[in-house]
């Protein structure tokens, strides 16, 4: 499943994110009002692109009504494949401002012009196992095909997964941790305390929100309630993802640990072998 990836600057590339990168280089004028929603992806990039959506447009009715009809991948566009992939799909002087994309791409890798614009980055991670897990059967959904555990497993070990290696992916955002314009969390965090998290989202995105208001938000993002909005839509629509998976792909479990259904006692040995020499060296917990 490996072998369509490119090697980039040390990470692996589809070869369509290869060339985007490239024009994104070229041809993206980043704000400082712009807000990019990085993360590995299966890290909860949907569940972020609501929230952010969600808080930013909280007094506009008819925007919150809009995340219950579409799916947040519709409201927000991908940068790398959307906006300066091949045939992109979406004109980014479109957007309305603050413009709002999601990236899957590492952090050595965005361009400088990012970097220095001063434009917000938020960066979700989740734990490797589950993360994994996800991937695993995103893939398989998408592919159609049945890569076995085994051998997805060991791609992931190894690093050959798009946007990989997975490990490195998470450091690169984490070394840039000290930034203002910069802000890091954890899905396993949002989900054991959503109010909290939210809440220091909507600070750090300069919307002070009140505590029936974060509620508010926490709520209309809740998985449930994103999934339905999916719901009742004709599967042979337009209901398709530029990866080619269904909307409702990007709604599965939605829980922390569900990986220990699947992986076996070495294989969590590996990833704890692998995290600690990757990560707990280097301080990231
Ligand atoms: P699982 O496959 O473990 O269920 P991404 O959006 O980066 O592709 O990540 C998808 C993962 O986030 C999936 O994990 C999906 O179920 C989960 N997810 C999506 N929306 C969520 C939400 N509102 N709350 C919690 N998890 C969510």
């Amino acid at each position: 499943a490996d072998t369509h990836l490119l090697q980039f600057k040390g990470f692996w590339l589809m070869p369509e994110l290869v060339k985007a990168v490239e024009a994104i280089k070229t041809q993206f004028n980043p704000l400082p009002t712009d807000i990019i929603l990085a993360s590995f992806p299966k890290s909860g990039t949907t569940w972020l692109k609501a929230l952010t959506f969600s808080i930013l447009n909280l007094s506009n009715s008819s925007n919150q009504l809009v995340l219950t009809q579409k799916n947040p991948h519709e409201i927000i566009p991908f940068l790398e494949m959307e906006t300066f992939g091949e045939n992109p799909s979406r004109k980014v002087d479109d957007l309305n401002s603050p413009r709002i994309f999601n990236t899957h791409l590492p952090y050595p890798i965005l361009s400088d012009k990012i970097k220095t614009s001063g434009c917000r980055i938020i960066y979700i991670r989740r734990n490797p196992a589950d993360t994994f897990v996800s991937l695993w059967h995103f893939y398989n959904k998408i592919l159609g095909t049945q890569v076995s555990l085994e051998q997805a497993f060991d791609e992931f070990c190894r690093g050959c997964v798009p946007g990989g290696p997975f490990f490195e992916h998470v450091l690169g955002y984490w070394q840039e941790r000290e930034k203002k314009n910069i802000f890091l969390l954890k899905y396993e965090e949002l989900k054991k305390d959503p109010t909290e998290l939210v809440g220091k989202l909507a600070d750090f995105l300069g919307c002070s929100l009140n505590f029936e208001e974060i509620q508010e938000v926490v709520s209309k993002c809740s998985f449930d309630k994103l999934r339905m909005s999916n719901g009742n839509r004709d599967e042979a629509d337009d209901n398709i993802h530029w990866t080619g998976a269904s909307f409702d792909s990007f709604f599965r479990q939605g829980v922390v640990g569900d990986s220990k259904n699947y992986l076996t006692t070495e294989m969590v040995q590996k990833l704890d072998l692998i995290t600690n020499q990757m990560w707990d060296l280097e301080g990231l917990i």
